[in-house]
């Protein structure tokens, strides 16, 4: 079980009757599991940082429309993103707008629509910012996004210390920060890093900060400049392998606290707000893939597991989507069992690429058996290419106590209307499940 504490009989009771009620493939996510994770960063992290969900790893509305009752702000990459968000009740002025490929429409569109910040990957996007803000008559807020020149080792990927697309390059940032720090029509409220993800070692997250923390000093003093924000990348990673440990997040605190206490010790520093942004490790180990195997063959020695749901549902769990070497994700065959044997999972697309699994051991699978895949409430569906070879989409479960209900967003289906509002496909009726009270819960 990738969420400790929780009892696995319940959890496959309720997988068993999402299956049953809304069918396979789905990915199903547990609030209760996301409530108690943003209880545990609160209490190791809330003493500095309030905290920032980044869109990007899961968009799903309705998901986004439980959030936004619980989490301060909302970090969008996309002016669709933007009005997912604005749909799912979260204020405009909540919203940050980072990505370095952002289109004067989609500036215009964020500007007029009362963004909170937008957050500046370079000199040009500062220039295009303004000029939609004049031509507007307003003065944009905006975080100024910069790229160290150093990243430690122990990140999943690297988004600074080598040629990058994000932010501004700190070792010759100079010049343009004073020409962004000009324009009439911006008021620069911030900084922003965020330069790695997944990390599972707390000594690598801390020294990061670190770095963070002597590059917004260095660049508030040389620009005078009193920030209002600083938002801190977080980096913190999930367990997705059977080799991989949980995170200590006091361990993270332990190390980082002196830091954010100096940091925050400082005159210039008294009234800033310190905002951690994050995704995965919000959601990503409250949520599983469930599939049905629908075919079991033999083949030259070895076992096949053919699934409903496969790479076209979930990139990340086939290997592809950053992994230099593909391991499996965390699984296992709903309803448990003995003995354990090996077999390789497939999704249904006629190509090799399309796998699950690769030699995992579970108690041994036969056609109609269920698996659920761990780690996948975050970079599941929404980093998945769903349209190859067009099986449609899987469903969404939102679970909330002991209710779960299909929250699939209404324009996989072809409701096109449906994207530009940003709003979910009718969730349809609440399932009440059977007995669900302690999934999730400790
Ligand atoms: C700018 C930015 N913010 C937030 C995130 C979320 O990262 P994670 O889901 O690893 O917390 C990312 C991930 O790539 C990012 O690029």
């Amino acid at each position: 079980m990738s969420l400790p504490g929780s009892d696995a009989t319940a959890l496959d009771d309720l997988l068993r009757e999402v299956a049953d009620a809304i069918g396979t493939p789905a990915y199903v996510y547990l609030t209760d599991a996301i409530e108690r994770r943003l209880s545990e960063l609160r209490a190791a992290l809330g003493p500095w940082f309030s905290f920032s969900y980044a869109a990007k790893c899961n968009p799903n509305p309705e998901l986004l429309r439980w959030l936004a009752d619980r989490v301060e702000r909302v970090d969008v990459s996309s002016i669709g993103e933007f009005r997912l968000a604005q749909a799912a009740g979260w204020g405009a002025d909540r919203a940050s707008f980072t990505g370095p490929g952002k289109r004067t429409a989609e500036i215009v569109d964020a500007v007029s629509g009362g963004v909170g910040e937008m957050v500046l990957e370079s000199l040009r996007e500062a220039v295009a910012v303004d000029r939609v803000a004049q031509s507007l008559g307003r003065r944009q807020d905006v975080l100024i996004r910069l790229s160290p020149a150093r990243v430690p080792k122990g990140f999943g990927d690297h988004m600074a210390g080598r040629p990058s697309p994000f932010g501004l390059d700190v070792e010759t940032a100079g010049d343009d920060l004073r020409r962004i720090m000009a324009l009439r029509h911006l008021r620069v409220v911030g900084l922003h890093i965020y330069s790695g993800t997944q990390s599972l070692r707390p000594e690598a997250i801390c020294e990061n900060y670190r770095i963070f923390i002597e590059v917004f000093r260095s660049v508030c003093e040389d620009l005078d400049l009193r920030p209002e924000t600083l938002v801190f990348g977080s980096g913190l990673g999930i367990p997705y392998h059977d080799q991989d440990n949980p995170l200590d997040l006091m361990a993270v605190a332990d190390g980082a606290g002196p830091d954010l206490d100096a940091l925050k010790a400082e005159p210039r520093f008294r009234d800033t707000r310190l905002v951690l942004e994050l995704g995965r490790y919000l959601v990503g180990e409250a949520g599983y893939f469930l599939t049905q195997v629908t075919s079991v063959k033999e083949s030259r020695g070895t076992r096949i597991g053919i699934c409903d749901g496969g790479m076209n549902n979930h990139l990340p769990a086939s290997g592809h989507f950053g992994m230099v070497i593909r391991r499996n994700y965390r699984m296992h065959r709903v309803g448990g069992g003995a003995p354990a044997e090996k077999i390789d999972l497939v999704g249904p697309l006629c190509t090799s690429i399309d796998r699950l699994a690769t030699g995992v051991s579970m108690p041994r699978i036969e056609e109609g058996d269920l698996v659920a895949v761990h780690s996948s409430g975050a970079y599941g569906l929404t980093a998945s290419p769903l349209h190859f070879i067009s099986h449609g989409p899987p469903h969404e479960v939102l679970v909330e106590g002991a209710r779960f209900r299909d929250v699939t967003r209404g324009w996989y289906l072809g409701q096109e209307a449906d994207s530009d509002r940003g709003s979910a496909q009718d969730p349809g009726q609440t399932h009440q499940a059977s007995d669900v009270a302690t999934v999730g819960l400790d």
